[in-house]
């Protein structure tokens, strides 16, 4: 590598997030609104080639090591197996994982895993048929649970679930959740709702904070802190009844990782993102199809990532929700 992405507080990304789509087959309530969203048109979109040029330039020029595709939800980009043979084919082979709501993961799974995929994490918020419904707005809850099955046979392992609380709506799950999840095996893992909603309705007031989680999950299971080295990742860890079966929790809001992050993004339309919450991006695509070599895009890259701030900065007076929701940043 020439040049690592560091920025000016210490942290290197070594992780990156690719958005291959900001489309979605569910409408999930904390997500976006029924109606869908205004989607990007095909013309911005970064073409399979162009993922493939802009990853590789990440694995080989500044130091990437982990690639996660996401969406939306990657699933439905119909390049995606092509996408993931290429990027198992480059030099040094980054790991290679996917965030998905698991529809269509138990047709795909087996293709995806030949093509080098090594794991998924998959999201699944309740176990109840009407409320998942209700909650998705798509009575599909029997194909996610496939899904997840799809994907533990194919063995893209560790399966990993991630469950969003909603005060009201699912937050007496949380145990049933833990119970499902170690009846598979699937390692299962508790998120605080993020302002990241494309109708700008989070309320600090209504998310299920991470203490509120763990005293519903100590009720029902004897929790002991993982000994495991955490490193950067979001997930706070603990055995569960002894080990070796984990749950974690992602207290994005009430304990915040930002310290640790390892992390760069880019979204569907070829814009790097240096924060989940960064108000500026910067225009790689716009680069690479006026003819920048390598060595450029490179250099836009690590320019961006200098310009990462500190912390998310939810608590500050000041905060201000970014102008793309989660789905068209990609998780
Ligand atoms: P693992 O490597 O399996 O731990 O993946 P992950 O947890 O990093 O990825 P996943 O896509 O499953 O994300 C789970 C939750 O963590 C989602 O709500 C993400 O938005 C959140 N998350 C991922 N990266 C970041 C980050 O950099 N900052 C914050 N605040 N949240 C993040
Ligand atoms: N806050 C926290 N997590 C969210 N997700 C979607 N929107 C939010 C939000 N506002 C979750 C999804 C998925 C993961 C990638 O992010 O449920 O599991
Ligand atoms: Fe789709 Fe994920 Fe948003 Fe749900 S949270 S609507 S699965 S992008």
């Amino acid at each position: 590598a020439d040049g690592v992405l560091a920025d000016r507080y210490g942290r290197v990304a070594r992780d990156l997030r690719v958005s291959l789509t900001d489309k979605c087959n569910l409408r999930c309530t904390y997500c976006m609104p029924a109606e869908g969203l205004p989607w990007l048109a095909n013309p911005q979109l970064l073409t399979d080639d162009e993922i493939i040029r802009l990853v590789g330039v990440a694995v080989s020029r500044l130091g990437i090591t982990e690639v996660r595709f996401t969406g939306g939800e990657p699933l439905i980009r119909p390049g995606l197996p092509g996408i993931v043979a290429a990027v198992a084919a480059l030099t040094p082979r980054p790991r290679i994982s996917l965030t998905t709501n698991g529809i269509g993961l138990a047709r795909m799974a087996p293709a995806l895993r030949a093509a080098g995929l090594d794991r998924v994490n998959v999201s699944l918020d309740t176990l109840d048929r009407d409320r998942f419904t209700a909650l998705t707005r798509r009575d599909r809850l029997a194909d996610v649970l496939a899904g997840l099955a799809g994907a533990a046979e194919a063995g893209l392992t560790p399966v990993k679930i991630n469950s969003v609380l909603m005060r009201g709506t699912n937050d007496d799950e949380a145990p049933a959740l833990l119970r499902f999840a170690l009846a598979h095996g699937y390692e299962l893992r508790f998120i605080e709702q993020m302002p990241l909603d494309a109708q700008h309705g989070w309320d600090r007031s209504t998310m299920v904070t991470a203490d509120e989680i763990l005293a519903s999950l100590h009720a029902a299971f004897a929790l002991t802190p993982d000994p495991s080295e955490r490193g950067a990742a979001p997930a706070e860890t603990w055995l569960v009844d002894g080990g070796p079966a984990r749950v974690g929790v992602i207290a994005s809001v009430t304990r915040p990782f930002c310290g640790d992050c390892d992390r760069t993004r880019l979204t569907a339309d070829g814009q790097v993102r240096n924060c989940l919450f960064a108000t500026e991006e910067s225009d790689l695509r716009g680069a690479l199809r006026d003819g920048a070599d390598d060595e450029e895009l490179a250099r836009r890259w690590r320019a961006a990532m200098w310009a990462k701030r500190a912390g998310h900065g939810i608590d500050d007076p000041t905060f201000l929700q970014p102008a793309r929701s989660m789905s068209a940043i990609g998780g």
